[in-house]
């Protein structure tokens, strides 16, 4: 009988699979060493066979175990080896250039996220069609509020009849609304997203986008409001001599109102932000009307706030040099490969949210 003891230190030693294959079948294999014992249990006399088959048996037993204990680990150590060196890193950048590009309105809001997450603000939506009641009566703009006429709506076929037909959404102000009854104060959010209204000329197309701000907190006050879009408009267009003027206006949901104008100047041949050679609109926005904040529950001697609302396809406009709003929604790959974003390129503020 070979030394058991040195065939089952070879076999745990086995370097691999191969190797241990081989070393099953020299031991149990039609020629093996321990097939060639219980084949000599047949010409041994009862005696002598009673008393070596139950060792041989033994033998075969460990051997085997030894050889299915030794298949794990080798198997699992190939496993390992396999894991480790074919991984593949996803997050690797994709080495050829991608061919899609992010579209400027979505650029923007990136960017405008991103701005305002500075300065605490979080992101808020309501839907794009609308109620009534949200897009207009809490916002003070009663039935009879010529505001209502002013702004081109779209109405939609009333689901059944005797329903109050519901809107395309005017402007994202019914977000301030719906944030207001859906969260209690102090609040700050931003609301980005599309508007209807019936209209369409190089400036006006029948959807754009808005970004809608507000701020209900306690003792705000205008100069909160200021410095915020001072704050807002500075890192949007990336230059400190950015000026603002704030003039007196009107709109039936804040009080006092004042429309923003952003002063800009000539370089190159072309009107920039920056400077003050001359003036242009940017922004509405004033104090939320304490009608408003009563019409979504809550108490307007407690609560006050800033709300501002601005075009986000103006900005991006204004930001990166497009002339013709409509081409914004053309849909072609030329305007989109020149004007896009590549899709790695997240704006961030510590890259410059325009990079
Ligand atoms: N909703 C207004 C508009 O669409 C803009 C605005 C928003 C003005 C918030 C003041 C405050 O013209």
């Amino acid at each position: 009988m070979p030394a058991d003891s040195d065939l089952i230190d070879r076999i745990s030693a086995a370097p691999d699979l191969g190797a241990l294959e081989q070393l099953r079948v020299s031991a149990l294999g039609k020629s093996g060493s321990i097939t060639a014992l219980l084949k000599s249990l047949g010409s041994m006399d009862p005696e002598t066979r009673g008393a070596e088959a139950p060792k041989i048996h033994a033998l075969r037993e460990a051997v085997s175990t030894a050889i299915a204990q030794r298949k794990a680990a080798l198997e699992a150590a190939e496993l390992d080896r396999r894991l480790a060196t074919e991984r593949i890193d996803l997050s690797l950048p994709a080495s050829e250039t991608p061919s899609g590009t992010v579209h400027p309105v979505s650029q923007v809001m990136d960017e405008l996220t991103e701005i305002f997450a500075d300065l605490g603000f979080a992101v808020a939506e309501g839907p794009e069609i609308e109620d009534q009641w949200h897009n207009f009566t809490a916002l003070n703009m009663d039935e009879n509020h010529p505001a209502r006429a002013m702004m081109d709506t779209f109405y939609c076929e009333p689901r059944e009849p005797g329903e109050e037909p519901r809107v395309l959404r005017t402007h994202t102000s019914p977000v301030q609304i719906r944030t207001m009854q859906s969260t209690p104060p102090p609040l700050r959010i931003i609301a980005p997203g599309r508007v209807y209204r019936s209209d369409s000329d190089a400036t006006h197309t029948p959807m754009f986008h808005q970004v809608e701000g507000l701020v209900i907190d306690k003792a705000i006050h205008m100069g909160h409001l200021k410095w915020t879009l001072e704050t807002f408009l500075k890192a949007f267009f990336e230059r400190d001599d950015v000026v603002l003027r704030m003039r007196p206006s009107y709109f039936p949901f804040t009080e006092p109102s004042a429309e923003v104008d952003v002063g800009w100047s000539m370089e190159n041949g072309r009107r920039v932000v920056g400077g003050s050679e001359g003036w242009m609109e940017v922004l509405g926005s004033g104090m939320v009307h304490p009608r408003v904040i009563a019409a979504c529950g809550l108490d307007p001697d407690e609560w006050q706030g800033f709300a501002f609302g601005t075009g986000v396809d103006r900005l991006a406009m204004l930001k990166y040099g497009m002339s013709d709003l409509r081409a914004f929604f053309d849909g072609d790959i030329r305007w989109l490969k020149h004007y896009g974003f590549r899709a790695l390129d997240i704006p961030t503020l510590s890259a410059g949210v325009g990079a």
